[in-house]
């Protein structure tokens, strides 16, 4: 058996379809370059350990009886409940003889949890598929993601699972809520400008938003979600065939139910205004909305200006490559 194991998995970021995503529609998720680690061990003390700076937790034990169990510090919940998901998994398969009594975990990130790159998610991701490698239960994608989106809904209650879809298969990918699809769009890369709003949003708080508003409303926020369902089809076909000036005009349709929503702020509409006047083809939030991120899509000699334009509002570009690679080993001894 493997003494320890180090997984990386990308951020990623939602181009289309969020919020109706949460209810049986389609979204489009790209994976991005920046990857968030995870190095895991199993030790002969019977004793959960985990470090993971950049969401301040240092030094933190606690017995492996009481995994899951009482206030959970915010930084420890996902990979606390993801350890706790997959023993479980292996008592399901009576295959516990799997682990050895203690589990180690230390997480590193190349991205701010205040993105909204869903750094949660990956790591969750993360720290299952090094306990399943290092244990040699050895899951499928699909099996990892399962486990990881469970865990999401543990914690959150609400959620589609795109984020954890995207740390797991990585590219650029179709999604319906759940995993029901999960379909990779064969595409190189997008020609995608990223503006980080300064603010940190809570998407629990967003969704929650959404779900009182279309208590108003039911129909009329059912409406929106069919409409973003539908585009996201139609994106997906110009996404398919690079045709930016109409995927970006479909962002620039979905940035409007977004609105009727009530989740855009007026820092991420600035930034959009901004890339706009600039020449982009499109721009929208991208994610929960509230803040976190905006994306736009430009043609090549508007990048600049595009990049300027949202600077010149307060916006801060973030450099992305898209349809990044999927959790994968790094090293392992
Ligand atoms: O806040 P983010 O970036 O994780 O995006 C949330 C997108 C939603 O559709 C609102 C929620 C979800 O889980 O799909």
């Amino acid at each position: 058996m493997k003494r320890e194991i180090t997984i990386s998995a990308p951020g990623k970021l939602m181009l289309l379809g969020e919020h109706a995503v949460v209810y049986n529609r389609p979204c489009i998720v790209t994976a991005v370059g920046q990857r968030m680690r995870a190095t895991v061990e199993l030790t002969e003390k019977s004793t959960f350990q985990l470090n993971a700076p950049d969401v301040q937790i240092a030094n933190y034990q606690k017995p492996m009886d009481q995994l899951g169990i009482g206030d959970l510090p915010k930084g420890a919940k996902f990979v606390e409940i993801a350890v706790v998901n997959f023993l479980r998994s292996l008592l399901e398969y009576s295959r516990s003889d799997l682990v050895k009594p203690g589990v180690k975990v230390s997480t590193t990130s190349e991205f701010s949890s205040q993105f909204g790159f869903g750094s949660s998610s990956a790591s969750t991701v993360c720290v299952i598929k090094a306990l399943s490698e290092i244990t040699e239960a050895n899951l499928n994608n699909k099996e990892i993601f399962d486990l990881a989106y469970k865990t999401v809904l543990d914690i959150q209650g609400k959620g589609s699972g795109f984020d954890a879809a995207a740390a797991t298969f990585g590219g650029t990918l179709y999604f319906v809520t759940g995993g029901k699809t999960i379909e990779p769009l064969n595409i190189d890369s997008l020609p995608l400008i990223v503006g980080y709003s300064g603010i940190k949003a809570d998407t629990v708080t967003l969704i929650n938003q959404v779900k009182e508003k279309a208590g108003g409303n039911p129909q009329a926020v059912e409406d929106i979600y069919d409409n973003i369902g539908k585009l996201v089809e139609q994106a997906k076909l110009a996404l398919l065939g690079k045709d930016w000036q109409s995927l970006g005009e479909l962002m620039n349709e979905n940035q409007k139910l977004l609105t009727k929503l009530g989740v855009s702020i007026n820092k991420l509409d600035d930034m959009i205004a901004a890339a706009l006047k600039a020449g982009a083809y499109g721009a929208k939030l991208s994610g929960a909305g509230g803040g976190d991120c905006m994306i736009a899509l430009a043609p090549e000699d508007k990048v600049q200006a595009v990049k300027d334009g949202i600077t010149s509002v307060g916006g801060q570009i973030i450099e992305v490559e898209t349809n990044a690679e999927g959790a994968r080993i790094e090293t392992r001894d």
